[in-house]
């Protein structure tokens, strides 16, 4: 009865793959789909199968109706075809709590690296089990990573859901040419340091039409990311969409063409923020946050120059450079009197600044403090912006 059920499980992979051809099913690699065996050394056999095969477009096959548990693995290219398509559709599950974990210190749960043309795609859901991690009150290193890509061009990842990973849930580094689209991140409100999507030394990136609920940052544009354009993203809980931190320990870091459009902000600590730490070095410039819906958000617009880890000596001795940043159309609500902030470095100031069309309320329906430092640009709302932009003349 085994050998016959063996037999026909083989002849089923057989026709599978030769009809199908390019399938890749983790079921016909062992997975058990269970919810409680590990599935992790049968996922990296049917990753290995897909990109060692000959031929273009491999699926990467995970079903849908299954909940596959994974320790941390790392599914490595260069694969053979020039592209790659993972489809999620059923439910991968992390180790229920930190003990359980083969590897709670891995800097990553699921990690893709090297492959080109990978898509992650499918209306499946991966779900870090990141309480235990938070309990702990780790240092943010000391945790893993949900979706860990990195040196991967022509990246698309669309559809998917990930929640309450134990740090961030996407983590994007070293890739051109990236999409993300339709896709779920919820964490809870308080859980720490659990990033929507983190970017870095990354180039030509879209991301629309998404929903990120999570305890930090909805979007992180880190250092190295030129042009990338954000649109249609609901953000909050959470703490807004952040240039930086950048120039941390002095490093010398750079990011510029950034467009975030057509973005809600629903009470979250932070809207559009720049943040950079005092003494590093490089630019952040041509950056803008156009038509943009505040609900009850506290720090609708900040850009603080003089962010600092506590415990850290300050060094005033040189700046990332802030310029040409548009902030245009912005409505709604603040939940914080203090809704402006441009906090600049004395070295540096920032330069060309605009703010056109911020038409933002207090609760109680007056206008918003703004609050400056070392701020040159312009405002076509002179009276707002009076005590930010008081040293040009040129737009009064
Ligand atoms: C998968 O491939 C990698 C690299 O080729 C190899 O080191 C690893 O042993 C393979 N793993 C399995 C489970 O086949
Ligand atoms: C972002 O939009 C601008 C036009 O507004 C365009 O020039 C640029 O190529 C876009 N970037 C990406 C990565 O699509
Ligand atoms: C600013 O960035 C946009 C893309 O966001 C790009 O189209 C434009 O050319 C850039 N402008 C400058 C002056 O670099
Ligand atoms: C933002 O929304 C406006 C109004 O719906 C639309 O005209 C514009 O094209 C959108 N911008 C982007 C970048 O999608
Ligand atoms: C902002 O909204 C206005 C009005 O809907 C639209 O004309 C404009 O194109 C939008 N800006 C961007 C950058 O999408
Ligand atoms: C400003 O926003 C309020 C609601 O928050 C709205 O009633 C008003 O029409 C807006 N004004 C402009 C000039 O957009
Ligand atoms: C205006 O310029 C003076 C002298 O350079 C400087 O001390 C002050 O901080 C500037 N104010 C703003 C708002 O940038
Ligand atoms: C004043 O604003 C104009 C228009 O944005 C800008 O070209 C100029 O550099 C600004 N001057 C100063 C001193 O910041």
């Amino acid at each position: 009865m085994e050998t016959l059920l063996g037999v026909s499980m083989l002849i089923n992979f057989l026709c599978f793959s030769f009809v199908n051809g390019q399938n890749f099913n983790v079921l016909n690699f062992g997975a058990k789909g269970d919810g409680q065996t590990d599935d992790s050394k049968a996922f990296v056999q049917a990753w290995n199968a897909s990109c060692s095969g000959e031929g273009d477009m491999k699926t990467l096959l995970i079903p849908a109706g299954k909940t596959f548990l994974l320790q941390p693995i790392e599914l490595k290219g260069p694969c053979k075809s020039s592209s790659i398509k993972v489809q999620l559709d059923g439910i991968i599950t992390a180790p229920s709590n930190i003990e359980t974990w083969s590897n709670p210190k891995s800097e990553m749960w699921i990690g893709f690296s090297t492959v080109s043309g990978l898509m992650v795609a499918g209306s499946g859901k991966i779900n870090g089990r990141g309480s235990s991690f938070w309990e702990q009150q780790l240092k943010a290193s000391q945790r893993p990573t949900a979706l860990h890509i990195i040196n991967c061009n022509n990246l698309r990842i669309n559809g998917i859901t990930s929640i309450d990973s134990p740090r961030n849930h996407i983590s994007i580094k070293s890739c051109n040419t990236v999409a993300i689209s339709n896709i779920n991140l919820f964490a809870p409100e308080k859980s720490p340091n659990t990033d929507g999507i983190d970017i870095s030394d990354s180039t030509n990136i879209n991301i629309f039409d998404s929903t990120i609920q999570t305890g930090d940052d909805c979007i992180e544009i880190g250092s190295g990311t030129v042009n990338i354009n954000i649109t249609k993203i609901n953000c909050g809980p959470g703490h807004g969409i952040s240039v930086g931190s950048l120039g941390a320990d002095g490093t010398s870091s750079v990011v510029s063409d950034v467009q975030v459009t057509n973005c809600t902000f629903t009470q979250t600590v932070n809207g559009a923020r720049i943040k950079t730490f005092p003494g590093g070095q490089g630019y952040a410039r041509n950056i803008s946050f156009e038509n943009i819906t505040l609900i009850n958000t506290r720090n609708s617009i900040i850009i603080d120059q003089q962010y600092i880890d506590t415990g850290k000596p300050i060094n005033k001795d040189s700046a990332v450079a802030i310029s040409n940043i548009r902030y245009v159309g912005f409505s709604g609500i603040t939940s914080n009197d203090d809704a402006i902030m441009l906090k600049c470095s004395e070295i540096t100031h920032c330069k060309d600044i605009v703010m056109d069309g911020i038409n933002v309320t207090t609760e109680a329906g007056g206008k918003p403090k703004v609050d400056c430092e070392y701020v040159d640009g312009e405002s076509n709302d002179p009276d707002l912006m009076r005590d930010c932009f008081k040293n040009n003349t040129t737009g009064f």
